[in-house]
């Protein structure tokens, strides 16, 4: 099965600097002792009104993966839409047919293999991250079929910065803690027509750096 792929959006990521800088500001300040995650995460847009962006409290227990709503909203974190109409755009350009939030997320230590199994169960590489820091072609993120399975180094090639790997069936994490790397995680329910015409021509187009396990 494709456990990775580069996805074809050609999409410039926003000045790195100007992103970073946003990050450091905004990132939300309780995250591990609400959720117990380790990395650094900042909200970029949840479908729920929030009051304070930085409170992991108010984000995670609202973001909610497995109902359409009626009457979707998308909310962005204050300053987004100006500083970063580019993220707009790309999230416009992703196959869902429900956009439910995305956020920044800077590792500072390693990642864990793991699975996540959240949303869009068995539609294959149904999980669209970005990386918007200049870490391409290099090794920290990795899939594998199990626990102690190979890990299979991923690559994102410079110009096409969307990937998507399969996190319900397979397990992934990231060994090594690349110096502020930064990627966005996007979240939504797939229009699956959409989606798995984009991953069928992502494979043919990035046959050379697909991962099939
Ligand atoms: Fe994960």
């Amino acid at each position: 099965m494709i456990a990775y792929t580069p996805i074809d959006i050609k999409w410039s990521p926003p000045d790195y600097n100007k992103i970073k800088k946003y990050f450091l500001e905004n990132y939300m300040t309780n995250l591990s002792s609400t959720t117990g995650y380790s990395s650094l995460l900042c909200a970029i847009a949840s479908p729920h009104d929030v009051t304070n962006w930085r409170d992991a409290s108010e984000l995670f227990p609202e973001i909610k993966y497995d109902t359409l709503r009626e009457d979707p909203v998308t909310y962005f974190a204050p300053g987004i839409t100006n500083l970063f109409p580019e993220l707009v755009e790309l999230f416009n350009l992703l196959p869902f047919k429900q956009f439910i939030g995305a956020m920044f997320n800077m590792h500072v230590s390693e990642l864990a293999t793991h699975r996540d199994r959240e949303v869009n169960i068995g539609l294959g590489p149904e999980r669209y991250n970005v990386l918007v820091s200049p870490h391409y072609e290099q090794d920290s993120f990795y899939v594998t079929q199990n626990f102690n399975s190979k890990k299979y180094y991923t690559t994102i090639p410079t110009d096409y910065p969307v990937y998507a790997f399969n996190n319900n069936d397979l397990y992934h994490g990231a060994d090594i803690v690349l110096d502020q790397r930064i990627i966005i995680v996007c979240m939504g329910i797939l229009d699956e027509e959409r989606h798995f015409k984009l991953i069928n021509d992502s494979v043919k187009k990035f046959k050379e750096y697909v991962i099939e396990i």
